[in-house]
């Protein structure tokens, strides 16, 4: 388990590490929100003004505005040398850019020049892998998880949520609370959170049973070893514009997983594997289900099966699925589910053996296990998975989703235009729709987006024009890759039913 040392020491750790005028400083963590409060404290107490950058938010001071022309990763770091003195910058997810000969270069060069004041770039991801000639200028900082002095004000406010909202009554004292952190400790804050949730809507109420409940669940949690994790059901399908089909189908199916539904004699559906074109909103039909049943959602890591220094990989894989068993009523999301087991069909690769003993566990669960488990599963090249888990049974239906069509497009801007509280209806929509044929719902959520930097940057409000004009500045996927999309359709037209 990775320390959980307390807050204090964590600040006082990252001061030292800017104030000896650290260039780089490097923090594995899934856990972003955190450590950007964990960052903005430091700030705050050094007095030195604290930027962060994401590739959708560009690169901004916390309290400000996006910087012009910043969201590109390179241009990022161009603004970041206009900026002098002292200065903290968070660059979330990152790492990946560095692979990049000029980033890496860039990046190097301002490094070079940081040492002049307290300026620090802090990259976080999940997982960070740095091109050797940056790793000599940087330094990891163990931010770990969260420890009993952190998780006290999760659960804090859990209960004081739980209390108002939910009129749960609370009767722990001070002994409780602090064993409550403790039986909390290994999760993320937001696991944390989640599972303390949980617990208080099934027990009722904050007692001492909760306790024994809370530390079960955290087990359960642990067992896992990671591969599984609960995910928070954030959409539903009024996120989703189009796929129509698909959504009737789960619709239709709602009721099956309940214990009302089976006592009927509905036959549970077992599960649906989604492919087609990249950016259409397979991953966001496949979450976005569990939100339409109102049931727990969990998210089967299929990359991690791999890792190498965690060996056993079989018996993680079943043990991963012996536990979402336990959570059921859940859906059971595997995204791009070709990762965990394409190579099982190439006997030339190394992995192979490996593959086809993970396939056949897999196989076997999807076989003989009990209803409550709905598998989800997507997939960004359906020719790539072993024919055996395509055969009639395996999954309920197989579901292609397809570039939108213009009525699909003009929902998708009405969409997007009013997540960023603008009316849609101010908007010449089927106007829009006509000049993005070929847009994948990402790449038009992106024109919005785009659209929305260009009218701010000309002091004008979004309109039709702009998003015309982004449409126009933008090559599609469909049109970069046609050859893939096409092959993708092809494959599609004989073995899957539309999703829309
Ligand atoms: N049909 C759609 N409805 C709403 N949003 C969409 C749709 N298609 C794509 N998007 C947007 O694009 C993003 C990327 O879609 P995603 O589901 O990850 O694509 P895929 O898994 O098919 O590659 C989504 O998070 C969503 O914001
Ligand atoms: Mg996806």
């Amino acid at each position: 388990m990775p320390s959980t040392s307390d807050y204090k020491t964590k600040q006082d750790e990252l001061q030292i590490l800017i104030n000896s005028r650290t260039p780089i400083i490097t923090v594995e963590t899934s856990e972003e929100d955190r450590l950007e409060k964990l960052l903005l404290a430091v700030a705050t107490q050094m007095a030195v003004p604290f930027y962060t950058w994401s590739v959708t938010t560009g690169l901004k001071k916390f309290t400000g505005a996006a910087l012009y022309n910043s969201d590109e990763p390179e241009k990022a770091l161009a603004n970041i040398a206009t900026i002098t003195g002292d200065a903290i910058f968070l660059l979330k997810d990152f790492a990946r850019y560095c692979e990049n000969d000029h980033i890496s270069r860039r990046l190097r060069d301002l490094a070079a020049n940081f040492c002049t004041a307290r300026r620090s770039i802090v990259i976080s991801a999940a997982s960070l892998a740095l091109p050797p000639e940056l790793k000599c200028e940087s330094a990891a900082f163990q931010f770990g998880l969260p420890g009993t002095d952190e998780m006290l004000g999760v659960i804090n406010q859990v209960l004081v949520e739980a209390n108002r909202e939910l009129r749960v009554s609370v009767s722990l004292d001070a002994n409780d609370i602090s064993q409550l952190a403790r039986n909390l400790l290994g999760l993320t804050q937001d696991e944390a959170a989640r599972t303390l949730r949980k617990c208080l809507l099934a027990h009722g109420k904050a007692d001492a049973e909760l306790l024994s409940a809370v530390l079960d669940a955290k087990n359960a949690i642990l067992r896992s070893d990671g591969l599984l994790e609960t995910v928070r059901r954030d959409s539903s399908f009024t996120d989703v514009a189009g796929l129509k089909h698909l959504r009737e189908w789960v619709d239709k199916r709602r009721s099956a997983l309940t214990t009302e539904g089976r006592r009927f004699g509905l036959v549970p559906p077992k599960g649906v594997l989604i492919t087609g074109v990249q950016g259409c909103g397979k991953s966001l039909a496949a979450r976005a289900i569990a939100g339409e049943w109102g049931i727990e959602l969990a998210r089967l890591d299929a990359g991690r099966l791999y890792d190498k220094y965690v060996g056993e990989s079989e018996k993680r894989l079943r043990n991963t699925l012996e536990l979402a068993q336990e959570l059921a009523p859940v859906v059971l999301w595997i995204d791009e589910i070709e990762k965990a087991f394409a190579s099982a069909g190439t006997s030339g690769d190394a992995d192979a053996g490996l593959s086809q003993r993970l396939l056949a566990t897999f196989l076997t669960w999807m076989q003989e296990r009990e209803p409550g488990v709905f598998l989800a599963a997507t997939s960004n090249n359906i020719t790539a998975l072993p024919p055996e888990m395509l055969r009639k049974g395996r999954f309920d239906e197989i579901f292609f989703v397809d570039l939108p069509t213009a009525d699909v497009r003009a929902a998708l801007f009405a969409l997007y235009l009013k997540k960023n509280s603008r009316n849609p209806a101010l908007f010449d929509l089927p106007k829009l729709a006509a000049a993005t044929e070929g847009f994948s719902g990402a790449e038009i959520e992106q024109a919005v987006a785009a659209g929305l930097y260009t009218a701010f940057d000309r002091k004008q409000q979004l309109s039709t024009e702009i998003l015309l004009a982004e449409a126009k500045g933008t090559q599609p996927l469909s049109v970069t890759r046609a050859e893939d999309v096409e092959a993708i359709r092809d494959w599609a037209k004989s073995r899957a039913v539309p999703a829309d």
